[in-house]
């Protein structure tokens, strides 16, 4: 029974598991495909290819090797530079780390949260030298190589201005699509505009695998070096022959199987997704000092994590008490991530902007926004949020 004092806790966002996942993870068992090969992997990355308008797709263990393998096959090198978004989940920068490179780390845009495409821009007309055939940071003497923009919180980056100055200056453009599949920008699906893309379905994204990532493109080569790669580089199906050093990357048969019986559903968890964003907003348009992270023209976001920015001054108190009083109250509520020019391992990177995004770190919230959270656990959170604001200012 629910207490006041223990009141049902409401999660930020867990898996909705109500499609086939009990039906195709019995037919591994029974069928004793368990393990890194069976017939799910297939259907699932096909499945990932058709949702993404891509040719080609990889499973891989998770999303973090999946970034790791495709900046592999699109050719960064170690020493080489690789333009990251600064707010964002550390892995892709990690990632770039993984193959010897060097991120430079891309501030916030104030409007849309995401890659200030502005800044790139003049970072590579003003800051590089075209040498040798290639591009160079003259600041660094580095090779510049390719663009990582990560589309956070289920919402796209602009990607036509990007690829417009990807093609200018020769550039890869490695899309980390993990917090957005299923969106669109300008009606094309998120991960289709640069030369590859890569996803992740562990527990808290719009569909899970339990753990797991894919990797996409139309480039078949890529995807086959993908594949290859993350079997250790293994040449030979009868012999212990391996041709480079790979990776144990694969996805097994019954993470696929989990997948594919989510990706059935990915309509339905996006429509869950905006009910909770327009439910969000609606109720909070009048509340004193918050405001939505904002859906950009022409775009259409998934809202996997619904976010607020609170105004300090004007809801009463900031975003990590209100996080703290919602967590008294068993309402998971997260931050944002530290933005990564500010992060210890990367504390030596170059970076590209003025702060906007230690702004919107500061001041953001995501709030629960689970698939499968109810009418009544909305109101609650909503209903608690209204009432820390009205209960005056703090702190
Ligand atoms: C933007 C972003 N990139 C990469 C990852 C890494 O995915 P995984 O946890 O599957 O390695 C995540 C999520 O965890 C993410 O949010």
């Amino acid at each position: 029974m629910t207490t006041k004092a223990h009141p049902e806790p409401i999660p930020l966002s867990v898996p909705l598991l109500d499609g086939n996942e009990k039906a195709y993870l019995k037919e591994c068992l029974d069928t004793n495909w368990v393990s890194s090969a069976g017939p799910f992997i297939e259907k699932f990355e096909a499945a990932l290819a058709a949702e993404t308008g891509l040719a080609h797709a990889a499973a891989t263990v998770n999303g973090t090797a999946a970034l790791h393998l495709a900046l592999l096959v699109a050719g960064v090198e170690p020493e080489d530079e690789v333009l990251v978004s600064d707010l964002t989940f550390i892995a892709p920068a990690n990632a770039v780390t993984y193959v010897g490179a060097e991120p430079v780390f891309v501030d916030a845009d104030p409007h849309s949260w995401q890659m200030d495409t502005d800044l790139v821009a003049k970072f590579l007309r003003d800051v590089c030298d075209r040498r040798d055939g290639g591009l160079v940071n003259r600041a660094t003497g580095r090779r510049v190589t390719a663009i990582l923009p990560v589309h956070i919180l289920g919402h796209p980056v602009d990607m036509d201005p990007l690829m417009t100055l990807a093609d200018e200056f020769g550039l890869a453009v490695i899309e980390d699509a993990t917090e957005s599949l299923g969106a669109t920008n300008r009606g094309k699906p998120v991960g289709s505009s640069g030369d590859i893309s890569c996803y992740s379905f562990n527990g808290n994204k719009l569909l899970t695998s339990g753990g797991g990532g894919m990797i996409a493109s139309d480039n078949a080569d890529w995807i086959e070096q993908s594949r290859h790669l993350s079997t250790q580089a293994r040449s030979s199906s009868e012999e212990y022959i391996h041709d480079a050093v790979g990776f144990n990357y694969r996805l097994t048969n019954i993470q696929a199987a989990l997948g594919l019986a989510q990706m059935e559903r990915i309509a339905d968890h996006i429509a869950a997704k905006k009910a909770i964003a327009a439910a969000y907003q609606k109720a909070f348009a009048e509340v004193p000092g918050l405001s939505f992270m904002p859906e950009a023209d022409g775009v259409e976001s998934t809202f996997w994590l619904s976010t607020v920015l609170v105004d300090k001054a004007a809801f009463g108190m900031g975003s990590r008490d209100l996080q703290a009083h919602l967590a008294e109250l068993s309402i998971q509520t997260r931050p944002l991530w530290q933005p990564l020019h500010l992060s210890p391992p990367y504390a030596g990177s170059m970076f590209l902007g003025s702060g906007v995004a230690d702004g919107l770190y500061v001041s953001a919230l995501s709030l629960p926004s689970s698939c499968g959270l109810t009418r009544d656990q909305q109101e609650r959170v909503i209903a608690e949020v209204i009432a820390a604001q009205q209960s005056g200012p703090r702190r």
